[in-house]
């Protein structure tokens, strides 16, 4: 078991107050409130964010990039983009000086998982297909409720996000279309097969460096691509504006339990 390192004077950090630390060489955010000692990585789960740079509240700390909200006594993610939690370590004080002993990594779904802001910055470092990936030899999918429906009619914007729906995050289990990614659609005539239709969709990512980023490309590709009446699908992937929380529509909100 790692030992008690000494971090700080007690007389460092104000009540409430916080402060980055260095512990065994992991950066760990170190928060004293209401007389309570408290330290967790300094690292948010969604993508890396450092949560020492963030804004506290109470026993909450939100994370400067986007947003969520982690519980500093626990490391829970309380609100989204957040799912997972940050690792909690423990804090003991002996006189003037504080000090912190790092609890061992939670298995593989622990922060070290997670990119580091240094990876996360600018559409550079987007690790998916970028913006001109072309028609997709889709494989047919299996044809769903949806799709069926749709099937022979004339493919418009509300009939494409429609589909889109059956496009889910993989973390959060909900819709590309309800959490906000999709930022437009364009329908043209294909030039290449008479009677079917180019389909654009300008995406986006809840982060730059998204994990799930390539999975939800492939998906879309293969849910419009399946479709009878198209005969290409292009996705290109938009980081401006940036993805907020507010982009979700209320039924995401729901299925989250975000009020
Ligand atoms: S990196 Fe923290 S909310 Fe996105």
């Amino acid at each position: 078991m790692a030992e008690f390192l000494k971090v700080a004077d007690v007389s460092e950090v104000p009540d409430p107050g916080k402060t980055l630390v260095e512990v065994d060489g992991e950066m760990v955010a170190l928060f004293h409130v209401d007389g309570q000692w408290t330290a967790i990585d300094d690292v948010c789960t969604h993508d890396g964010g450092p949560l020492a740079d963030g804004e506290l509240r109470n026993h909450t700390i939100a994370c400067p990039r986007h947003g969520a909200k982690f519980d500093i006594r626990t490391g829970a993610a309380l609100t989204m983009p957040a799912v997972r939690p940050t690792r909690a370590h423990d804090v003991k004080v002996e006189g003037n000086a504080v000090f912190v002993r790092l609890r061992a990594e939670p298995g593989s779904a622990g922060p070290a998982a997670h990119a580091l802001p240094s990876q996360a910055t600018g559409t550079a470092g987007v690790a998916m297909p970028t913006s001109t990936a072309s028609a997709t030899p889709a494989p047919a999918p299996p044809q769903t409720a949806s799709a069926a429906a749709t099937t022979g009619q004339p493919l418009g914007e509300d009939a494409v996000r429609e589909l889109l729906k059956e496009v889910k995050d993989p973390e959060l289990f909900v819709n590309i279309v309800d959490l906000g990614l999709i930022y437009g659609v364009t329908l043209s005539a294909a030039a290449d097969a008479a009677g079917k239709q180019h389909v654009a969709i300008d995406m986006t990512m809840t982060s730059p460096a998204c994990p799930a980023g390539p999975q939800l490309i492939g998906d879309t590709k293969r849910v419009l691509g399946g479709h009878p009446e198209v005969s290409a699908v292009e996705v290109r992937i938009v980081m401006d504006p940036p993805w907020t929380p507010d982009r979700m529509t209320e039924a995401a909100r729901d299925q989250l339990g975000i009020f």
